[in-house]
């Protein structure tokens, strides 16, 4: 039995940057002040066309979507976004609080073709901040997408940023988008050909070289922005300026969702070949009340997870415990099953394998990674004491058995500062 394809196990050997990029997540998300909403991975298949976009690739392609037992078409979530609004909606807590800053971090699934750093499972960090709608909100919800690539040892990331205006201006600029692309029909790829009726922005992404060579010479958007939205998109840039957050503009960034409004981003890194998007978002401000919600702003973004596993460095922590041998016949096991016992009421890792020889028992703490082991002998446990061996340097001594855990930590700390 296989896993489905483009759906990944994380084993264990690799669990330990999982932890690294969900614990610096929290810690730096905490520091703004965000606070984790966690929903269920099935919603109604409806609020994902409602909220993502009937014309979007992920809608039209890409969403797990079936039956269930009642006869409901519901949809593993291909992203966070409108599942977090729906939750918020649910239970009215713009109406606790105006201001709403949420992340939430988990597995979404999307059917695309697999490939490195595109799968069918994902994970995401995904973050919304809802109820404000000042430029210095964005600029300082991407400086913190920012300054979480960075504590991840991210390097090499690039921000690029547009704004796709609102609804009015859009529409202007989308108007004369679609008649700069009519008279170029003929060379667009299949999907942009019938794309540019329905959703004329997504052209400006297409990663096919004739639509792309067709778009270099397409109206930018931002001589469409109408003085408002103009003004925003210079507040933001201003902030970010005074953040020292680097940014590159890019007027035909556009993003794969419907939702945006005014200011979206990318956030890519180099070393990933042609998914190098880590992370990516925008400004919604019809978002929540097209979902039945109040008429609210809110900016978001997510990060895919993998795509960060992929550019960091094995991360393997230090044991903080002690393995335990026994050498001699079973009523030592119950001698070891209780020092095992005080070692972890310690704080300290134990573990064993009582059942296998002396020899056997040594070689398993000899490859293991614990950084000392206790034996119990018969000769120990005559005179009241456990042998201690330091399994980096061989060095061995003896503790009184009361006082084994006060002695491995001391062991630690010599070998390398433990507290
Ligand atoms: P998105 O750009 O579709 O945005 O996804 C965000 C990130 O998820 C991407 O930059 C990428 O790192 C990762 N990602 C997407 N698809 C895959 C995949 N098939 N395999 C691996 N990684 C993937 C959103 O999902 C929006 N909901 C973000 C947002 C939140 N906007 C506002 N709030």
């Amino acid at each position: 039995m296989k896993a489905i394809r483009g759906m990944n196990d994380i084993l264990p050997e690799e669990i330990g940057k999982w932890h690294f990029v969900e614990d610096t997540t929290r810690r730096i998300f905490d520091l703004y002040g965000f606070a984790e909403l966690r929903s269920p991975i099935l919603e109604r298949t409806e609020l994902f066309l409602r909220g993502i976009g009937e014309d979007t690739d992920v809608v039209e392609k890409q969403m797990y979507t079936f039956s269930d037992k009642s006869g409901a078409s519901i949809t593993l979530r291909p992203e966070a976004t409108a599942s977090v609004l729906r939750a918020v909606i649910e239970h009215g807590l713009l109406g606790k609080d105006p201001i709403q800053k949420l992340y939430s971090i988990g597995p979404m699934f999307r059917y695309e073709r697999p490939q490195k750093g595109r799968y069918r499972q994902f994970h995401q960090i995904n973050v919304e901040r809802l109820g404000e709608e000042g430029p210095y909100c964005d600029a300082e919800t991407l400086a913190m997408a920012y300054e979480l690539a960075t504590a991840l040892d991210l390097n090499n990331v690039s921000l690029e940023i547009n704004s796709l205006g609102c609804a009015s201006c859009r529409k202007v600029f989308m108007q004369q988008l679609q008649s700069f692309l009519e008279h170029k029909q003929a060379v667009l790829c299949e999907d942009c050909s019938r794309r540019m009726h329905t959703n004329p922005l997504r052209v400006l992404d297409c990663k096919t070289d004739t639509c792309q060579q067709v778009v270099a010479d397409a109206p930018s958007i931002e001589d469409f922005l109408c003085d408002d939205c103009r003004g925003h998109y210079h507040c933001v840039l201003e902030g970010l300026k005074s953040l020292q957050v680097p940014y590159t503009k890019n007027a035909r960034l556009v993003r794969g969702l419907d939702y945006y409004t005014r200011t979206t981003f990318e956030l890519t890194a180099s070393g990933l070949g042609s998914q190098n998007a880590i992370a990516g978002g925008g400004r919604y401000d019809g978002l929540i009340s097209t979902l039945g919600g109040p008429d609210v702003p809110g900016i978001g973004f997510a990060f895919g997870i993998e795509r960060i596993i992929m550019l960091l460095e094995d991360r393997t922590e230090d044991v903080k415990g002690c393995y335990v041998v026994i050498h001699g016949d079973e009523r030592l096991q119950h001698e070891a099953l209780k020092l095992l016992s005080d070692l972890r009421s310690a704080n300290l890792r134990a573990e064993a394998v009582l059942e296998k020889s002396f020899k056997a028992q040594m070689k398993r703490a000899g490859r293991s990674e614990y950084p000392v082991c206790a034996i119990i002998g018969e000769d120990e446990l005559a005179r009241g004491v456990v042998t201690l061996k330091d399994l980096r340097t061989s060095f061995q001594t003896q503790a009184p058995r009361n006082e084994v855990a006060k002695k491995v930590y001391s062991l630690l700390e010599e070998q390398g500062g433990y507290s």
